[in-house]
């Protein structure tokens, strides 16, 4: 899709990068002192390198306590966790932790260092050099949606709460690390927020390829962003571990299609990408031209409305002509604009946001640049298609 497009994302930053490593839990075992029941009885489970895999369970399961052993916040009472084919015990806490990114709910950001210091903090452990820390956080801020220009230089009580998760993506990914450990990373943001950084998170896995364990108590969240998905009973056993696929159409036992809902079909959604659908074309246009020029331009195609672009190729409207009209040069965002998903969103994500849109569309981005429009007719064209296909085959989709 991009591909044939001419607006190629030629700003987003390219880092060398140390791709993922696998990750092993063998017969591991933890029991809190003083608890009776043990809260991780024996988890066996082998992560692939370059995997993201969602852990979700009931509250209490064990998933956090699994997911701190791997980083040695908790230490197992008995069994290994082999990342790389080595036993995190035999390495240094320290230096094992600055190799595991790690991001908690809200971001937990420092709050008397600005961004950029935050998000440094690993690299001047491993004592980079100023200008490699400068230019590293500057690339992951651009990387994670954020201007470095505007952002760098701020305290964490001047953003938002998106913003500062944002910043703990930023300072998680760091140094680097093969290795990315999530706590319900999303869980402390808006709806809208949540989805935009989930897309944020795809397009960085798509280019970095990290091993990622990510809790979540989301099902939805774990069927977007896991390539498998753990669904753990109490004291983390395994209930089911396998692809978002196959736990959606072959869930192992009730327990496992009682976790996934009854909404299981339309969550079927949730496995599809607007990538999936494809884009159309829209008229676009830049910040600055001269509207009679666009408006003359457009019509010649007819068609009544135009994207607008800034010098970035980062959309800032979607207008009407007969609202552009009223400018004499085409106007840059004034508000921070809805109706702009990632490419890699789910069409269940799609669909909410086209829902907001006046054009029955929404514009596409890859890393933050313009791409093409998706439309509520291509959507529902396309999920007809496949509901046929599958008939075809004997089933109800
Ligand atoms: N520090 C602790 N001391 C004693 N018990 C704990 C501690 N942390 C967690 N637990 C218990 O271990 C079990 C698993 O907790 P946790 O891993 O936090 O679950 P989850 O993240 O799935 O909600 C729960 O029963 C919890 O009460
Ligand atoms: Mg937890």
């Amino acid at each position: 899709m991009s591909d044939s497009n001419p607006v190629q994302n030629t700003n987003s930053p390219r880092i060398n990068t140390a791709t993922g490593v696998t990750l092993e839990f063998k017969d591991i075992v933890k029991q809190y002192p003083g608890q009776k029941a043990p809260a991780v009885k024996k988890l066996n489970l082998k992560i692939n390198a370059g995997e993201s895999v969602m852990f979700v369970g009931p509250s209490g399961c064990g998933k956090t306590t699994s997911l701190k052993m791997i980083n040695r916040l908790i230490e197992p009472t008995s069994g290994q966790i082999l990342i790389d084919g080595k036993n995190v015990v035999d390495s240094n806490v320290s230096e094992l932790r600055r190799s595991i990114g790690y991001v908690i709910q809200g971001g937990s950001l420092l709050p008397h260092l600005t961004v950029a210091q935050n998000v440094a903090i690993v690299p001047k452990l491993l004592k980079w050099d100023k200008k490699r820390i400068a230019a590293r956080c500057d690339e992951l801020l651009e990387m994670v949606g954020l201007d470095p220009n505007l952002y760098r230089d701020r305290y964490p009580r001047e953003l938002s709460g998106g913003q500062q998760q944002r910043v703990g993506v930023a300072r998680g990914l760091a140094a680097d690390p093969p290795v990315l450990l999530m706590d319900e990373p999303f869980g402390a943001v808006d709806p809208i927020t949540r989805q935009r950084l989930q897309d944020e998170l795809l397009s960085i896995q798509d280019e970095l390829h990290k091993t990622i364990v990510c809790v979540t108590h989301d099902i939805d969240e774990a069927i977007k962003l896991g390539d498998r998905i753990v669904i753990f009973r109490e004291q983390a056993e395994i209930a089911q571990f396998d692809t978002p696929e196959a736990i959606l159409s072959n869930p192992a036992d009730d327990y496992v299609a009682d976790f996934v809902g009854s909404g299981s079909k339309l969550k079927q959604l949730s496995l599809l990408r607007v990538d999936d659908v494809g884009l159309s074309d829209a008229p676009t246009c830049r910040v600055g031209e001269a509207v009679s020029e666009v408006v003359a331009k457009v019509e010649a195609q007819g068609e009544d409305h135009v994207v607008i672009l800034d010098d970035q190729n980062r959309p800032q409207e979607w207008l009407f002509l007969r609202t552009l009209k009223h400018h004499d040069k085409v106007p840059a965002a004034t508000h921070e604009l809805e109706t702009v998903i990632d490419h890699r969103s789910t069409l269940n994500n799609a669909l909410d946001t086209m829902l907001m849109s006046s054009h029955g569309g929404a514009m596409v981005t890859e890393r933050g640049r313009y791409v093409g429009v998706i439309r509520y007719d291509d959507v529902t064209d396309y999920v007809r298609a496949t509901r046929e296909e599958t008939r075809g085959v004997g089933e109800d989709a």
